[in-house]
């Protein structure tokens, strides 16, 4: 046990930061390969993403292109489901090999209601990499293609999650009790 509080919560460890990183190493192999003589470019989510889509872009060998946008919802006057907005994707997404990099796919509705505004665009390729799966907790569908870890549906904090603002600064990926 390597109880640690986070606000009024106790979390135990899940992943060491060895797992994290070895998972990675991993995934950007796979990138690596599949993408080889490609240029993709890497659409990392903010905030959670960020510690995931650094350590990814670190192990990659091929030429790679990488922005950080962040998302907001809001009630569309009329619509009844959430709209989501991106901001701070300025680049043409015309043609290019997209990957969306997430820290986590839970019900899957962020990415759900995202997607359509991407392939709007028309990008020649569009995948998504995803270090934390809630494989039980999905409710809308979604294809992911490079998954570090499927977990259980409980709430984690660390390695660039937080529980309200607190605990993304930790090195490991920790479970509440
Ligand atoms: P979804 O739209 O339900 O897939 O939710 C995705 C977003 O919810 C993630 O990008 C996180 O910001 C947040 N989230 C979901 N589960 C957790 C968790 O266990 N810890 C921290 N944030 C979470």
């Amino acid at each position: 046990m390597a109880l640690i509080n986070v606000h009024d919560k106790s979390f135990d460890i899940y992943l060491s930061e060895e797992k994290i990183q070895r998972r990675i190493k991993e995934i950007a192999n796979d990138i690596n390969k599949d993408y080889k003589g490609k240029r993709p470019l890497f659409i990392a989510i903010l905030n959670g993403a960020f510690m995931f889509a650094s350590d990814l872009f670190k192990s990659l060998d091929i030429e790679a292109e990488l922005c950080f946008i962040k998302l907001a919802s809001y009630k569309g006057m009329k619509s009844t489901g959430n709209v989501i907005t991106s901001i701070g994707l300025e680049v043409d997404l015309y043609d290019k090999e997209v990957i969306i990099v997430e820290d986590i796919v839970d019900t899957g509705k962020t990415l759900h209601n995202f997607l359509p505004k991407l392939i709007h665009q028309q990008p020649k390729s569009l995948k998504i990499a995803t270090l934390l799966y809630k494989s039980d907790a999905i409710a809308f569908p979604l294809h992911l293609d490079y998954v570090g870890f499927d977990i259980p549906d409980k709430f984690v904090v660390g390695y660039g999650l937080d529980y309200d603002g607190l605990g993304r600064n930790l090195k490991e990926i920790y479970q509440v009790v």
